[in-house]
């Protein structure tokens, strides 16, 4: 009999902490169910603590959430922990993760704290969180630049205080595979009260060793990895839970421990994920990339056609390829429509709302013949949109563009309760009509990113837009879909408008 090794999955929260990566409730809500459909066994959820929004995505995953485990992150402080345990509150069953910085650096310059302060915080809120729930997670912050021999006091020290997983982050990416799993090998055998937790380990990939470092802590007996979907996560990301995952599948020959994810899931919680925070899934990644299964040259494609081992390590079925995902089109009915949304984790609040959503899909299928999933969220994504308060909201485009000419572009927006129409010239329509947007709205925000991917093939596509925009130390990303590029692109940038006028305040639980 194998281990089994828990996937805890963070890309609701350390993902979220990507710069432009923020997730709306319901969004949140979506990826949630998801990840429940895949069998991710834990999912954290987010910081309570962080905000009122975020405070309550946490409230409305644990509710939502039935099968896999809710986690909410804390800091080791009372308020933190009381906040964690009152979103938690529904949830079927529920951790609190609570950490601390436990590296010489951290300890000094972030935290201003002597090494037995810090044990003092982490035992007080381990006991804390254990008034809670029986399932608390701590965290040494920074692990992987600490002393071993003062991680070993704390672990032994939050066992004794309740903590039932012990968490091993490499925070800033900094360990190399054989000296990570030589660490997790070491805190388990010096720790003499270590069989009475669970051990994990968080891996961020600021060298891309975020997968290695974990696969090589689980080869030294760490039973939980915790991860993102497409390694999403603050800054070069976390490990990516399709790669362990798949790397534990493939090489069962190697590992002593197996997953209980539905594989088949993968794909679609990768797009569902990328089409919701506007991060792009570059076509070379590992997996779930447009190319991680395509064969290019004529001697692979001659051996794959003979014997697909020749070439391949896995089945492209395995991870959601290539299953018939044309699902709807013009004919199909409110029924058809209803259960396939329901299928890719929408649940519609009322008839209304379904109804608006039906209409809108049979727009769609008067201009694009077949419907295929990635259609369907993208338009989940714009029927949720337009229910959350939009201060700017298009109301009209018209662009003209011809040889010679300077392309041109009329906008009309509404402004709260306003229309307001402006005019612009720019290089190409897409120019023109952000251009007139601007001349609209008057935001003046920085453009770091304006990519266009179509969301199918074939040239009645839609196309999936992202803007990415920055003011004033905000980043936000934006995100239009359509048939039409330049309107989903004037969608996509008034979407990056509406984030950045929405200015609540957030805290980030590691600064
Ligand atoms: O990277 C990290 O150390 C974290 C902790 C909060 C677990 O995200
Ligand atoms: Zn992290």
């Amino acid at each position: 009999m194998k281990d089994k090794l828990i996937i805890f999955d963070t890309t609701l929260r350390d993902g979220e902490q990507s710069p432009g990566a923020s997730m709306t409730c319901g969004e949140k809500v979506r990826i949630a169910r998801a990840l429940e459909r895949m069998k991710v066994d834990v999912i954290e959820a987010g910081f309570p603590a962080a905000s009122e929004g975020d405070f309550s995505a946490v409230q409305a995953v644990a509710e939502a959430v039935k099968d896999s485990i809710v986690c909410g992150l804390s800091r080791a402080l009372d308020r933190d922990i009381d906040r964690a345990g009152e979103a938690l509150k529904h949830a079927e069953r529920s951790r609190i993760h609570t950490f601390i910085a436990t590296s010489p650096i951290h300890m000094e310059m972030k935290l201003r704290m002597s090494p037995e302060q810090v044990i003092e915080y982490a035992v007080r809120a381990v006991k804390r969180a254990r008034q809670f729930t029986d399932d608390v997670e701590f965290s040494a912050e920074d692990a992987g630049r600490s002393s071993e021999d003062f991680l070993c006091r704390i672990l032994e020290a939050v066992i004794d205080a309740g903590a039932t997983t012990l968490n091993i982050p490499d925070t800033v990416g900094y360990s190399i595979p054989a000296q990570f799993g030589v660490t997790i090998a070491n805190l388990m055998q010096r720790i003499p009260n270590a069989d009475k937790a669970i051990f994990s380990v968080h891996c961020h990939n600021d060298l891309g060793l975020a997968v290695a470092n974990s696969l090589s802590a689980v080869m030294q007996g760490a039973r939980q990895v915790e991860c993102t979907i497409n390694g999403l996560g603050e800054r070069a990301g976390n490990a990516s839970l399709e790669e362990v995952v798949m790397a534990i599948k493939t090489r069962h020959d190697a590992f002593s421990c197996t997953t209980d994810i539905d594989t088949r899931e993968i794909l679609t919680c990768s797009k569902l994920v990328s089409s919701i925070t506007g991060f792009p899934v570059q076509p070379n990644k590992a997996i779930v990339g447009a190319n991680a299964f395509a064969h290019e040259s004529g001697i692979h494609q001659d051996g794959v056609l003979k014997s697909r081992e020749t070439y391949e390590i896995m089945r492209a079925e395995d991870v959601g390829w290539s299953v018939n995902r044309m699902v709807l089109g013009k004919h199909s009915g409110r029924s058809a429509f209803k259960s396939r949304m329901t299928e890719l984790g929408f649940e519609f609040n009322s008839e209304s709302e379904l109804n608006d959503a039906f209409f809108r899909f049979k727009q769609l299928a008067d201009k694009k013949h077949e419907i295929f999933d990635e259609d369907l969220q993208a338009l989940i994504t714009e029927v949720n949109t337009d229910t959350e308060e939009e201060h700017f909201k298009l109301i009209a485009l018209k662009v003209c563009s011809e040889t010679g000419e300077k392309p041109e572009a009329i906008v009309t927006v509404k402004v709260g309760a306003q229309e307001f129409t402006g005019t612009a010239e720019g290089s190409g329509v897409v120019d023109a009509s952000l251009k007139a947007i601007e001349s609209v709205t008057n935001i003046a925000a920085d453009l770091e990113l304006y990519s266009v991917n179509n969301i199918n093939s074939g040239t009645d596509a839609q196309g999936d837009v992202t803007v990415r925009l920055a003011k004033g130390g905000r980043v936000v990303n934006g995100l239009g879909a359509d048939t039409d590029i330049v309107i989903a692109s004037a969608k996509a940038y008034l979407n990056a408008l509406n984030k950045l006028e929405n200015k609540g305040v957030k805290k980030h639980p590691q600064v």
